[in-house]
């Protein structure tokens, strides 16, 4: 942690924070097809266990790479060796598309926090398959559940939003753990009308008739739905009346805030004057009260995926605590590197040994 604040972010934050992003994910391509890197990252990184048993699936650990950092899939090996208990990759839209023209991601660095306005960069739905295929295939698939952030093309008009989430779930179902359908980018115009309940009912009843038809309806894949912390609390009520009759298995509480908060230095202030998503430091008690009241709302029957500002592990616990049953990083990762998930980890397991917690469990939703 010591070396990466002092040595290697003063070196990525002299670059512009997307080509800083690009190098660093390059590197962890690269990394992930080297064995010899895989086990080097594996020991280094190294986190103790911390089980949990969720949508049927097995996670070693509860802290999770957050969408966004692996658009592509371009380093699905290496998230597990960096400690993770799960990654997110995407957002994945059904069409390629470049996203919006650069520069759009800013840090402002005295207040942890990011302003981006991506838009939804990526290589498409069926690129995103051939990826994961070939990390099956060449045997390089993690130990941990890998999901998959389906976002709407940008040129796709809302009202046919459904068929357009419905065509990459068709394709990527097979690939991935779980899917996320993220009505909650604001980069992309319109998205976020998608969380009203009549249109969140039409993508996801479009996203189900997909999981019934042959010849991959085995199984059944979880299905969240990531919503924004600008929500109200009475709109986050109609999103969580769809659960039961949609089968959502959780939500994704929160993606990045238009809001901006009062105060910091003038650079911050510069930052905060970009359009985009607020992300880090500043987001951290809003997404912490969307937690808390999805929590008491289903009465901790929904699970929640818990994401925003989580630097370490005492804002973790807090996650936990409002009632998160599993949590996300993103900002923290790029201000307090990779030794971040292990780092957490290790101080949610003395935590709880210096509180006579035996099992994680026992904290969800206690405060
Ligand atoms: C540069 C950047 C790109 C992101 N891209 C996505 C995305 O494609 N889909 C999504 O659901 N969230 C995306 N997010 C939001 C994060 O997944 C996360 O919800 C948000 O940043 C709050 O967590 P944090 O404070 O730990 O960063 C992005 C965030 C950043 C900073």
């Amino acid at each position: 942690m010591w070396f990466y604040r002092k040595i290697i972010r003063p070196i990525l934050f002299a670059r512009d924070a997307e080509r800083a992003h690009n190098f660093t994910l390059s590197l962890l391509a690269r990394a992930s097809r080297s064995q010899f890197a895989r086990r080097a990252a594996g020991k280094i990184f190294s986190a103790p266990e911390l089980p949990v048993e969720l949508f049927g699936l097995h996670f070693p650990n509860p802290v999770g790479l957050a969408a966004g950092m692996d658009k592509t899939g371009a380093a699905v090996p290496m998230w597990e060796k960096l400690g993770f208990g799960f990654c997110e990759l995407g957002g994945v839209t059904w069409r390629p598309q470049p996203g919006n023209p650069p520069p759009r991601i800013f840090r402002a660095v005295s207040e942890g926090a990011i302003v981006n306005r991506m838009g939804f960069n990526n290589p498409g739905a069926e690129a995103m398959a051939r990826t994961l295929a070939q990390w099956k295939e060449g045997g390089l698939w993690p130990g941990h559940p890998v999901g998959v952030n389906l976002g709407k093309s940008k040129a796709t008009p809302l009202e046919r939003a459904p068929d357009d989430y419905a065509a990459s779930f068709r394709v990527l179902r097979r690939h991935a753990d779980f899917f996320v359908v993220n009505v909650s980018s604001p980069n992309t115009p319109g998205l976020r009308q998608l969380q009203d309940k009549s249109a969140l009912a039409e993508v996801l009843a479009a996203i189900q008739e997909v999981q019934h038809t042959p010849p991959d309806n085995a199984r059944a894949k979880p299905v969240l739905v990531k919503i924004a912390p600008d929500l109200s609390l009475e709109a986050i009520d109609e999103v969580l009346e769809l659960a039961g009759p949609h089968h959502l298995a959780g939500i994704v509480a929160t993606n990045t805030t238009l809001g901006r908060p009062p105060g910091g230095d003038a650079g911050s202030q510069k930052i905060y004057a970009e359009a985009g998503g607020l992300s880090g430091k500043p987001l951290r008690a809003r997404s912490t009260e969307v937690i808390r009241h999805i929590f008491k709302q289903t009465r901790g029957r929904l699970p929640v995926i818990g994401v925003g500002g989580v630097f370490n592990a005492s804002d973790a616990w807090e996650k936990f605590r409002a009632g998160a049953m599993l949590i996300q990083l993103y900002t923290g990762l790029v201000y307090e590197g990779p030794g971040l998930p292990p780092k957490i980890l290790r101080g949610l397991v003395s935590k709880m040994e210096r509180e006579g917690i035996a099992n994680l469990s026992e904290i969800i939703g206690a405060g």
